[in-house]
């Protein structure tokens, strides 16, 4: 028996892995993968060595430009929203992991993916849902929902009888849970339990509190081609590097801080406080080039979806035939969103300050409060407004007649 591994190198994966191999006596493949994290990963290769994997079984991958060109991209073109305020940067992630798990244990002959989620979240169902749509024969290991090392004295007992290294800030509990990558900085539970107790400073990861944000604005010009950002100030940038760039942009102006309540899938409401200093910059830019691009039936019929369309991402439902189609109708809106939005950014706020585009629908021409030099008819308002007030007047009549 083969299973493979979302394997972080942290002590909490170190566990599982070691505890595959000895309650379930599975051979175990490690993917490990760069998603923007921050964190090296050799030290991950090191720590699944020592624990016994060999080399041929260890995958280490930088996945950042896949991660932002094939996923988070997308998303942004419907400017999704989970709840109206979650960014969506953990949920985004998952699917693309278990596309990773799933191809791995193809190539590896695995039967079997694991991965290191509770059993009281959203991540399980994400993972979950994306490799049984890659793969319907894939088996799914996931330990927490089976073992017995309920609380963390039992983990670390299990770390030292299994000669897990376990790092000394780790021996006590650390102050709340945090999950990372290009997109964003989750951080829950814990001290962040109740939601009546404001979050304390420490919590931010990555993002400079407002206060402390320098007091001279910055301007950034991002440009976009078919709706995905494809330059910052007119210098020609992959995905990536511009998600990287915006987020220290973002980060030192203490741009994209959020303090949220959400009702994750599995029924319960959580808090948690999201850092997502490049995605609140684009998001802000993405619609600063829609106002000028899209017609308002396109426009308001693809928000009208957006909700819908960020539930399914946040659910777990990334490969679905709903998601699709509804990416296919997203993409199609934007075929002309291309232009370049100029963005003030201080304390806190990303504002759009002027954007411009060879595709741009708005005409001064008729919207000028100066003479139009016949661009536009004031007088066909007025029948416009009798025959949309003819009903309203016919309910109006009745009510009168009726009082
Ligand atoms: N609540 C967020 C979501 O469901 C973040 C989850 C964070 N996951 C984690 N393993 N710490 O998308
Ligand atoms: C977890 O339970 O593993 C993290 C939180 C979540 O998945 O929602």
């Amino acid at each position: 028996k083969k299973v493979v591994l979302a394997y972080s190198g942290g002590l909490d994966t170190s566990i599982i892995l070691k505890w595959l191999q000895t309650e379930y006596g599975c051979e175990v493949v490690t993917f490990t993968a760069d998603l923007g994290q921050g964190e090296e990963l050799e030290p991950a290769r090191k720590k699944a060595e020592l624990l016994g994997i060999s080399p041929e079984n260890i995958y280490i991958e930088d996945i950042r430009e896949e991660f932002t060109r094939d996923f988070v991209f997308p998303m942004f073109r419907a400017n999704a929203l989970y709840e109206g305020l979650y960014l969506l940067g953990t949920s985004i992630a998952r699917p693309l992991i278990s596309k990773r798990l799933v191809e791995i244990a193809e190539e590896t002959g695995a039967d079997a993916v694991a991965h290191g989620a509770t059993g009281k979240g959203n991540d399980q169902v994400r993972f979950e849902l994306s490799a049984y749509a890659l793969n319907p024969e894939i088996k799914v290991i996931a330990p927490w929902r089976e073992w017995d090392l309920t609380s963390r004295t039992r983990l670390l007992e299990f770390a030292e009888a299994n000669q897990i290294p376990i790092a000394k800030d780790k021996r006590g509990e650390a102050p709340f849970s945090v999950d990372a990558n290009l997109l964003h900085t989750s951080s829950e539970g814990k001290v962040l339990e109740n939601p009546a107790d404001e979050a304390p400073d420490y919590v931010l990861q990555r993002i400079t509190r407002p206060e402390d944000a320098p007091d001279q604005p910055e301007f950034v010009e991002i440009t976009f081609e078919k709706g995905d950002a494809v330059a910052i100030d007119g210098e020609a940038m992959s995905p990536a590097t511009i998600l990287t760039k915006l987020n220290e942009l973002g980060g030192k102006h203490g741009i994209g801080i959020l303090d949220l309540v959400e009702n994750r899938f599995v029924g319960m409401k959580s808090r948690g406080v999201y850092e997502t200093p490049g995605g609140t910059v684009l998001l802000e830019a993405h619609r600063g080039i829609e106002q000028i691009t899209l017609d308002s039936g396109a426009g308001h019929l693809k928000d009208s979806i957006m909700p819908r369309y960020a539930e399914l991402i946040y659910n777990g439902f990334w490969f679905s035939p709903e998601r699709e189609m509804l990416q296919a109708l997203i993409d199609k809106s934007q075929e002309h969103v291309s232009g370049t939005v100029r963005l003030k950014l201080y304390k806190g706020s990303a504002r759009t300050v002027a954007r411009w585009s060879d595709h741009s629908l708005y005409s001064e021409a008729h919207v000028t409060f100066e003479e139009d030099a016949g661009a536009y008819d004031q007088k066909d308002a007025q029948g416009f407004i009798q025959l949309n007030a003819l009903r309203l007047k016919l309910l109006a009549a009745r009510d009168r007649r009726l009082k």
